[in-house]
């Protein structure tokens, strides 16, 4: 029986979202492409995710940077002597793993985190062995995940493809913030390209060697960060969290704002938790129960964070909780880096001080985030296979057909498409019973769609389909912008625009 995970794959190469890279040669492991589908889901995606975090602060801007970076400026952040993961390699077939995967797999518990001399003793006494040909595994040794790059025409000059995008922002702070409004804090965001070579890519858009991120870094001033956000406004509010061991488990505590603070995270953090809280639960409409954030601690969290939460979504076609962004609070680690190895001072005027601001950084990679859509909304139902993706993310957001391929309602229905066209990702479809264009139009997640019939004809009333309930209305054909619009914007609900129809 195909599992969850082949369910979800099969519908994205077979319908256009997502497949892998290069697949007329075989694959090209850890590469992902997009097809038509999956770029617009992507597309939307960013954007939602764009307006939502530029929207949290007047100061908040969006950035672009380049995704080559010269080594110094890597080995200021840390990453050149710190970014990497554990290796072990195969002494017979040479097949190299992940070290603490290659211990889950057998305990079934995090081994993020473990120094090279644990994963070799819990290897042994484990007696774990090379899970493709049961030879024995060699030494485990650290493996730098970044992507070399020699640039010039004899690649003299040492430079790495980005490990992240954040890079960028940091390297850029001290310019953007003298060409702007002078003043923390100040947000700047990027969505961009960040490459890492994985030991072991799996599961699809989960673990990628080219990958995409969006990220907001606020720089802030640590004096007063906390007491300048509406904190209070929101102490009430709940999240779900799993701290500590309780991230080994399924489920996540609800736990108020004023509780997490009380146990000692800093207001400011909690605060932005809220409001990432609230981008997956209101915007996404990700259910309350598959969302979490999951507490690292000194060992398994990044080596430039204080304090880090993931983000994660369960998802069943990757057996569970998994992350898809994450909340840090960098302190001042990138710009202290950069500035002593630099040699420029990266400190600001606040007032009377200088500060030298420290960093929160709020970070989602957008591959994991557009499979968790698919996860989350492919539901297969007897002999209906439905998308439920949140409408305003729907690559097609409406479908328009004529009931009959005659008796003018294609020239109708291809009117109402030319009108609708310019504002909305519309598809036009007169093949096949209306039945199944409505099955085809369902499986790739498009909210609504139109039919011209007889009636329309007549009073120019054309019939809206809703995908999730698969009630039907009639509605004026002039009026289908506008009532689009207000779903899309959930100004209007389906429901209450009138009396159900009888299905075609
Ligand atoms: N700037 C911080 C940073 O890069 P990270 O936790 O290493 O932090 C941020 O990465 C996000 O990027 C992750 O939460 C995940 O969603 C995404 N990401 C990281 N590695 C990935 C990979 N190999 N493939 C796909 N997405 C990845």
């Amino acid at each position: 029986m195909a599992s969850r995970y082949d369910d979800v794959m099969s519908l994205s190469v077979r319908r256009g979202f997502l497949w892998p890279a290069v697949d007329l040669y075989g694959g090209f492991s850890g590469f992902y492409d997009y097809g038509h589908l999956g770029a617009r889901l992507k597309r939307k995606w960013e954007d939602l995710w764009t307006a939502h975090f530029l929207g949290l602060g007047d100061n908040y801007y969006l950035i672009d940077t380049t995704t080559i970076l010269p080594e110094v400026s890597l080995k200021a952040s840390g990453h050149v002597d710190h970014f990497t993961d554990i290796l072990v390699t195969c002494t017979k077939c040479k097949e190299s793993f992940r070290g603490d995967h290659l211990i889950e797999a057998v305990t079934h518990e995090e081994a993020e985190g473990l120094t090279t001399a644990e994963v070799d003793a819990k290897i042994r006494d484990l007696k774990i062995r090379c899970p493709k040909c049961k030879g024995e595994l060699g030494p485990s040794r650290p493996f730098n995940m970044m992507f070399p790059v020699g640039v010039g025409p004899l690649g003299q000059d040492r430079a790495y493809l980005r490990p992240e995008t954040a890079q960028g922002v940091f390297l850029n702070f001290k310019r953007e913030f003298e060409a702007l409004r002078r003043r923390l804090p100040m947000g700047l965001a990027i969505v961009g390209r960040a490459y890492r070579n994985e030991i072991s890519p799996r599961q699809g858009a989960y673990r990628m060697r080219e990958f995409l991120q969006a990220e907001l870094q606020i720089f802030f001033d640590p004096a007063t960060f906390g007491t300048t956000l509406p904190v209070d406004s929101v102490k009430g509010e709940s999240l779900r969290v799993a701290r500590g061991a309780e991230k080994h488990a399924p489920t996540a505590n609800e736990r108020t704002v004023a509780d997490l603070i009380r146990d000692g995270l800093p207001a400011f953090y909690v605060y932005h938790m809220v409001l990432v809280q609230r981008f997956y639960l209101d915007r996404l409409r990700v259910p309350r129960e598959r969302f979490r954030f999951a507490e690292l601690d000194e060992r398994e969290r990044a080596f430039y964070n204080k304090v880090h939460f993931d983000v994660q979504v369960a998802q069943d076609s990757l057996g569970g909780f998994k992350e898809v962004g994450g909340v840090h609070y960098r302190t001042d680690h990138d710009l202290s880096g950069h500035a002593l190895a630099s040699g420029k001072d990266l400190s600001v005027p606040v007032a009377d001080r200088k500060v030298l601001p420290h960093v929160l950084e709020l970070s989602f990679g957008v591959d994991r985030n557009v499979w968790a859509l698919l996860d989350l909304g492919y539901e297969v139902a007897g002999d209906r296979s439905v998308l439920h993706l949140p409408p305003s993310l729907a690559p097609v957001v409406v479908g328009l057909f004529p009931l009959l391929s005659k008796q003018g309602m294609p020239e109708r229905a291809e009117a109402l498409y030319r009108d609708l066209r310019p504002g909305f990702d519309a598809f036009y479809d007169e093949t096949g019973s209306i039945g199944k264009r409505y099955a085809r139009m369902d499986e790739v997640g498009t909210p609504y769609c139109v039919t011209v019939d007889h009636t329309t004809l007549g009073d120019g009333t054309v019939t809206l389909r809703e995908r999730d309930t698969m009630g039907q209305v009639r509605v004026p054909g002039t009026s289908l912008a506008a009532i689009l619009r207000d779903l899309l914007d959930g100004r209007r609900e389906f429901r209450a625009l009138g009396s159900p129809v009888s299905r075609p």
